[in-house]
């Protein structure tokens, strides 16, 4: 953590990793936000799960080991774990370790039988499986949520080469992404009334000092979060009130008034445009689920043959 704040604040732009933002009051934050009027994501892709879960099932197939990269609270697979036949066992992927272990435990009373083998990883590194890891017919990485909407292009390709080849050439991708809309919908759901996603942006400061031991003064800060229609994409920022010198370690970084502090993107896809993303990794899409208003995506996507 240390190498890649330092990494992004000597950067130009100056820039943090969005996975950062999730220590434990960053998670609840989170879940905070998932519950706004504006946010429209989690509640629309809960809704197109619980809608099409049969159809996403019989995708699936029956006794399917079930990854999930980035699970937090684990809400979306509840519905989908009601209705996989015979699942072999559930995997969910996390940072927050705490949080994890909560999750599994409240899974575990619901699913008796079902093995829930938490590992806590950071999935934009290669993620090793236990030696243990339950057999199945069939592995099925499941990454909701829009994630794949925080990286580069680029790094969103390798990142989903990568569920290819952990899944195998029989395997599949279940994977939720955000789509296209208006810029008003957009930054407000990045902007809310309430300033949660701001407490949310900000706690990112809060974690790098109790993490790290940084100096940053929450207070000098304000967010600021809009979309860049060229890139397709919110692009989340921390903006310095001041002239002030932040310091970590042996590091003093210095920000001018109103210099940016980049926190997040999230890429907004057309269809067409996540066909080129899964095609540049290998994998095509074999059913595609969407909500009445057009406003999320769930795909399913297998590995192209060689
Ligand atoms: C959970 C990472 C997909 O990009 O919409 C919410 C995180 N950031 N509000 C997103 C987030 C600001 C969220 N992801």
């Amino acid at each position: 953590m240390y190498t890649d704040v330092v990494k992004g604040l000597s950067a130009s732009p100056k820039s943090l990793p969005s996975k950062y933002f999730y220590d434990e009051s960053g998670s609840e934050l989170f879940d905070e936000i998932t519950q706004l009027d504006e946010y429209y994501l989690t509640r629309t892709e809960t809704q197109i799960m619980q809608q099409f879960s049969t159809e996403m099932a019989a995708e699936i197939g029956p006794r399917a080991l079930l990854i999930e990269l980035g699970s937090g609270s684990s809400e979306k697979t509840r519905t989908l774990l009601e209705h996989l036949e015979a699942p072999a066992g559930y995997i969910p992927v996390d940072i927050s370790g705490d949080y994890l272990e909560r999750v599994a435990h409240k899974l575990r009373l619901d699913h008796p039988g079902l093995p829930v083998l938490p590992l806590v990883a950071d999935f934009t590194e290669p993620l090793v499986l236990a030696a243990s890891t339950p057999l199945a017919a069939r592995r099925i990485a499941y990454f909701p949520g829009s994630t794949i909407g925080n990286f580069p292009i680029l790094e969103a390709s390798r990142l989903l080469r990568r569920l290819r080849s952990v899944v195998g050439p029989n395997g599949g991708v279940l994977i939720g992404f955000d789509l296209v809309k208006s810029v008003e919908t957009l930054e407000a759901a990045y902007n809310d009334a309430s300033g949660v996603t701001a407490r949310f942006n900000l706690n990112v400061l809060a974690h790098v000092n109790a993490a790290l031991g940084a100096d940053f003064d929450l207070g000098a800060f304000t967010h600021n979060a809009p979309f860049n229609t060229e890139a397709s994409r919110i692009e989340m920022y921390l903006v310095s009130g001041r002239r002030q010198e932040v310091q970590l370690g042996d590091h003093a970084f210095s920000f001018e008034q109103g210099e940016p502090l980049l926190t997040e993107y999230s890429h907004k896809y057309t269809p067409d445009g996540f066909a080129d993303l899964t095609s540049s990794a290998g994998l095509t899409a074999t059913a595609t689920w969407t909500d009445r208003g057009n406003l999320f995506c769930v795909q399913f996507l297998v590995p192209e043959l060689p």
